[in-house]
């Protein structure tokens, strides 16, 4: 994966802006900002000149645009109309941190946090703002999580500052299109023949992983492949009278998670899939050989169609009495 591609996303429309202000704005702006500080309290030194709270108005006097578009957001609704503490009474500076001395020099960037590459705030300061507020609950595993060890920012996959998806505030439209954006060998999977039904969107990478981090490999939602399947594929976990041992231990022995060439996402066209396993006794075996093919010599009827499951149509598990071969 291409590291520098890491979070190359910002708002342009939103950055032409700042540098117009910059350029014109700025000798103006900075007298509105010392009147408006001059009216309210104005702010005093931190201890040991370390930077203070200024206020939003503030940063809108210059970041006009920033501004519009973050009253878009569910922070926004919630900071400015019902904030449960002092924290979120800071709004723009919740995040960003103390703002006092990035008034003084706008251009010091160890004097406000920012959450874009360019700006250069080490990716740990970063999310730690984030965590702030919201450590637990999905992210209780996010220490070690693969995408905290691979130095993700929580801005990697979210934007705060625009409302770009319905729920989630992420950088892109939709889950699937945010993690495609780094996970491109999945996407492919997705395009695969017989996929699992996310590019329909009867489905997100969510529905099945945790991206904040899980105890079960690869980040899944669940204690184990199969519990992430059964949740919504139910009938499949029984019980069963005659369990079909590899399909207890993991629907992966047969299934792709995410797409395959062969029908039903399976690992192997069949009848190789079960003589993987099954190849030792009986006919089992037989119905490989060359000339048994069905465009063979003389041609094995039971290869016909589902080859195996022609006969063991149940093969998940049989709940008849007699079904101890899957055949019912
Ligand atoms: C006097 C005008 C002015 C005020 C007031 C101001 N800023 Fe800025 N801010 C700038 C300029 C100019 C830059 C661009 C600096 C650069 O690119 O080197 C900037 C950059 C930033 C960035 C970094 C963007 C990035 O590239 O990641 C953030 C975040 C930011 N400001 C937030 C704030 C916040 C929060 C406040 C209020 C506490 C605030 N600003 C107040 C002028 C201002
Ligand atoms: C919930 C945390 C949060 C709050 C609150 C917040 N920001 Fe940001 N800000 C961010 C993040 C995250 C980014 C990086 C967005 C991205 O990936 O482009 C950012 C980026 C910026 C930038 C850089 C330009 C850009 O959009 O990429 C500016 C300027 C900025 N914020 C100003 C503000 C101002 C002004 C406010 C208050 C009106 C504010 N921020 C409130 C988290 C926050
Ligand atoms: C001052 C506390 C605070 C900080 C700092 C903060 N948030 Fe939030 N965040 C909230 C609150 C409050 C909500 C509203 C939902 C709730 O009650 O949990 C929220 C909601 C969200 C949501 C859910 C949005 C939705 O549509 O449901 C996301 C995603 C989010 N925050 C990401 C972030 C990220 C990323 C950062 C750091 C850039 C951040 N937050 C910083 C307090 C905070
Ligand atoms: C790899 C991508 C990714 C990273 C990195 C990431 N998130 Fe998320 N986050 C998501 C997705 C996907 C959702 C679900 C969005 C939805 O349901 O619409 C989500 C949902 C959330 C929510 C709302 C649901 C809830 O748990 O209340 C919060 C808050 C949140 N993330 C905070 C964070 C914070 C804080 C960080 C950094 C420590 C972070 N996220 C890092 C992808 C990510
Ligand atoms: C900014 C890039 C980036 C984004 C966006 C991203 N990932 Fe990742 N992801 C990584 C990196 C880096 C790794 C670790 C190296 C690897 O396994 O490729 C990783 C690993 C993973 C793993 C494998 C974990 C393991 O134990 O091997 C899963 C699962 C995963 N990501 C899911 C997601 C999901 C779901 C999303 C979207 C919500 C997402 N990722 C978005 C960069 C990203
Ligand atoms: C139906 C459930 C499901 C969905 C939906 C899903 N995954 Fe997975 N994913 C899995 C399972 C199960 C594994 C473990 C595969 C294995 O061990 O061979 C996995 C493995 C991974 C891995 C680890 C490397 C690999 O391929 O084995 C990454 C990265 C990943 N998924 C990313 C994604 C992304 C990105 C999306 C959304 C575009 C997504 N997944 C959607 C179930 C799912
Ligand atoms: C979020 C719900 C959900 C989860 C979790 C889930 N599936 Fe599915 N699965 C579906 C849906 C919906 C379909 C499509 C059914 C249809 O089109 O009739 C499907 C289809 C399938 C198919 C048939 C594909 C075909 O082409 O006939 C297989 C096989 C399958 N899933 C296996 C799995 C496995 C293995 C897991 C666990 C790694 C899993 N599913 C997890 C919802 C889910
Ligand atoms: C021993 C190999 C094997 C294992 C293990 C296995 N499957 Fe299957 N599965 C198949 C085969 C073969 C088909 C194709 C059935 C057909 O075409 O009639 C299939 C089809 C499916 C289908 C689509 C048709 C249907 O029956 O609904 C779903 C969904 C499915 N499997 C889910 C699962 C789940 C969930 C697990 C784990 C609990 C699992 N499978 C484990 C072999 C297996
Ligand atoms: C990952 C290995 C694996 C795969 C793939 C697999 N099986 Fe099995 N199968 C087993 C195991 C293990 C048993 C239990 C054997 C035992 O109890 O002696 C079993 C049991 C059976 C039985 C009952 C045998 C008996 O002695 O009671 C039948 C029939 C069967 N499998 C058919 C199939 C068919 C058809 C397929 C392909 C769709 C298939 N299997 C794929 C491992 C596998
Ligand atoms: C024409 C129907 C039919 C087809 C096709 C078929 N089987 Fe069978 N299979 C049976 C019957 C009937 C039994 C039960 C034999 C008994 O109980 O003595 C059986 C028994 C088994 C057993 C239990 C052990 C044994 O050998 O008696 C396994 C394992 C098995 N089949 C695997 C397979 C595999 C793998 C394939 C595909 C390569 C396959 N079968 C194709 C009818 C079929």
């Amino acid at each position: 994966m291409n590291k520098q591609g890491v979070g190359s996303f910002t708002i342009r429309r939103s950055r032409a802006p700042v540098r117009a202000l910059r350029m014109v704005l700025l000798p103006a702006c900075l007298l509105f900002v010392l009147a408006a500080m001059a009216q309210a309290a104005a702010p005093e030194k931190g201890v040991d000149g370390a930077a203070t709270y200024v206020g939003e108005k503030v940063c809108a006097n210059c970041h006009a645009a920033e501004n519009a578009h973050f009253g878009h957001t569910v922070h926004a609704g919630v900071f400015r109309q019902n904030p449960r503490n002092e924290r979120e009474r800071q709004v723009c500076e919740a995040c960003h941190g103390p703002g006092s001395r990035h008034l003084a020099n706008a251009t010091d960037r160890n004097a406000l946090i920012g959450f874009t590459r360019e700006w250069g705030t080490p990716v740990e300061k970063q999310n730690a703002q984030c965590l702030g507020c919201h450590q637990g609950r999905q992210r209780i595993y996010w220490p070690g999580s693969p995408h905290a060890s691979n130095m993700l920012a929580c801005s990697d996959c979210h934007n705060t500052m625009t409302r770009m998806s319905a729920t989630g505030l992420l950088k892109k439209a939709s889950i699937s299109e945010t993690c495609y954006s780094c996970h491109r060998q999945q996407r492919a999977e997705f395009r695969k023949r017989s996929h699992m039904p996310l590019p329909e969107g009867k489905m997100s990478c969510g529905s099945c992983h945790n991206p904040h981090g899980s105890p079960t490999r690869p980040m899944l939602n669940a204690n184990t492949v199969n519990d992430v399947c059964y949740s919504c594929h139910t009938e499949k976990r029984g019980p069963f009278i005659w369990e079909h041992a590899p399909v207890r231990e993991n629907c992966l022995n047969c299934h792709e998670a995410h797409g395959s060439n062969h029908e039903a996402l399976l690992v192997a066209p069949r009848p190789f899939l079960c003589q993987q396993c099954h190849t030792n006794r009986t006919h089992q075996n037989t119905l490989a050989t060359v000339p048994n093919l069905a465009s063979g010599a003389a041609p094995n009827q039971r290869l016909i169609a589902r080859g195996c499951q022609t006969c063991h149509a149940q093969i998940h598990g049989s709940n008849h009495p007699a079904g101890v071969r899957f055949l019912r």
